[in-house]
């Protein structure tokens, strides 16, 4: 009885320092047909019943725990080799993914440009373009703007070297080539980049965005003109914000207004951004001159329309809350992210 104690206690110390090849060596030595656990049991014959019992239960017990003890030790070192292996043969991959994938999106006056056309569209508005390199006729002449016009000089405009072209310094001439392809009724808006050669700083670029309308059709009123830019400016920046139509002056309408928003920075107390004024100008509107129809020979006495332009660039810039134009087009990544 004394003797299997020892033995088992030998067995699973040799066990304990084992690599995973010495543990069936140490399982043969023991538990294998001649193993000295396996020996024992031949010795039960010189005992008594009683003895025999108790000897043979007890090696059964050390025959128990010894397997046991066997297969977890083949467990614990396979999962360790399994892990040293891991993490030797681990390679890193990071590199590959050393840029940042981040997803691109829309530029904020592209965004814009899309908003303001979307509120026209849902509106029944077509959608147009209109052309960046445009004749005197079309930018001015068409437009009611004739040579010796003063208006002409407050619309600096870039001339094509060797050429009779120029770049369009408004949308407004969108309003001739749609009304020349095609008959009334008209309910358009044009989206486009205009040129105008003037200094850059806070709210000027030489380049910019505008967004044109044009509607026409027979009785066309100037009621109808108010309620759909008002619904326009509701649309966009709110159901509570304060507008007014003021009384103004284009060669192209008339009767001329514009249309000016409560300031959306100081709330109409009065800032730097709006000139201390309390209110910032969006729109200029009017319906359309009847030399513009005679321009595109459409009867003035049939048809009447009304005509708007504005900046996409002062939306874009009151609608985010951004005081300096120069941000837009300046690109800065960190810039960009935020809009
Ligand atoms: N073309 C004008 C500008 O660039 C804006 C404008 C005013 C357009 C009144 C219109 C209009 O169609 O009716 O300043």
């Amino acid at each position: 009885m004394s003797k299997i104690e020892p033995i088992l206690d030998e067995a699973l110390l040799k066990l304990q320092n084992a690599g995973l090849n010495d543990i069936e060596t140490i399982r043969i030595e023991y538990l294998g047909k001649k193993g000295k656990i396996t020996e024992m049991l031949k010795n039960l014959s010189e005992l008594s019943i009683e003895e025999k019992k108790q000897f043979g239960a007890e090696i059964n017990t050390a025959k128990t725990k010894l397997n046991e003890a066997v297969e977890n030790k083949k467990k614990e070192i396979t999962a360790r080799l399994l892990e040293e292996k891991m993490k030797n043969e681990k390679i890193d991959i990071s590199p590959a993914f050393a840029f940042p994938f981040s997803k691109g999106h829309k530029h904020i006056i592209t965004k814009t440009i899309r908003e303001m056309t979307d509120i026209f569209v849902s509106l029944g508005f077509d959608v147009a373009e209109g052309k960046e390199i445009e004749t005197d006729w079309y930018n001015f002449e068409a437009l009611n703007i004739p040579k010796d016009h003063p208006a002409r000089d407050t619309q600096d405009t870039f001339y094509l070297e060797g050429s009779q072209n120029l770049l369009r310094t408004h949308t407004s001439p969108a309003q001739i080539h749609i009304m020349e392809q095609t008959k009334p009724p008209i309910r358009v808006v044009v989206p486009g980049r205009v040129y105008r050669n003037e200094a850059t700083d806070a709210t000027h670029s030489a380049t910019f965005h505008q967004i044109e309308g044009l509607v026409v059709g027979e009785d066309i009123t100037f009621a109808e003109l108010k309620g759909t830019l008002s619904l326009f400016i509701h649309r966009l920046f709110g159901q509570e914000i304060d507008l007014r139509f003021r009384p103004s002056h284009f060669q192209f309408t008339e009767p001329s207004a514009e249309v000016d928003i409560k300031c959306v920075i100081c709330g109409g107390k009065g800032c730097r951004v709006c000139k201390q004024s309390g209110w910032l100008e969006v729109l200029g509107c009017g319906m359309v001159h009847p030399n513009v129809f005679k321009s595109v020979n459409y009867d003035s006495e049939k048809y009447t329309g009304y005509a708007f332009g504005m900046g996409v660039e002062r939306f874009a810039m009151f609608k985010n809350g951004i005081d300096d134009m120069r941000v837009l087009y300046e690109n800065d990544i960190r810039v960009l992210k935020q809009f």
